[in-house]
């Protein structure tokens, strides 16, 4: 499938706007692309119990998922405190638990595309960041 790797990670940007992040002030947003072809978004959701916050990556594949969609091909993230200029962008990767929550669904070389300073993109794969994982295969 041709991915266009600057729209994914400009889905994510605009996702971002959408982050409820008044205790760590840092704003994910995520876009991911399905094998249909569609696009999902989703941002970081945090709660006055820490602890219940959900991450960007979740928020857009749970959207994904319960449109009926079982296949990913990317995820584009872009992460940063609140108020950074498009050029200051950090390089935001997706966390342990999300990791494995997209691992349920990724095709086998999901893409992960992550936004850093001004137009840069990094390019890396669901499986190289979550080596010898384990899936729904293992439970037989
Ligand atoms: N966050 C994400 O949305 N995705 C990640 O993969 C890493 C962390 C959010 C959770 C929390 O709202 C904030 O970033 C700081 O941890």
């Amino acid at each position: 499938m041709q991915i266009d790797k600057e729209l994914l990670v400009e889905k994510a940007l605009e996702a971002r706007k959408m982050s409820y992040s008044p205790y760590s002030h840092f704003q994910v947003g995520a876009a991911i692309l399905t094998e249909s072809g569609k696009i999902y978004t989703g941002a970081n959701i945090e709660n006055a119990s820490y602890g219940a916050t959900i991450c960007a990556e979740r928020t857009a594949a749970v959207k994904a998922i319960f449109e009926g969609e079982r296949c990913f091909a990317a995820i584009a993230i872009a992460g940063s405190p609140e108020g950074t200029a498009e050029e200051d962008f950090v390089y935001s990767y997706p966390c342990g638990i999300c990791r494995q929550f997209l691992r349920e669904f990724a095709l086998p070389d999901m893409a992960v595309y992550i936004k850093g300073p001004e137009d840069k993109i990094k390019e890396t794969t669901l499986s190289e960041l979550l080596p010898d994982s384990f899936g729904p295969e293992h439970l037989g």
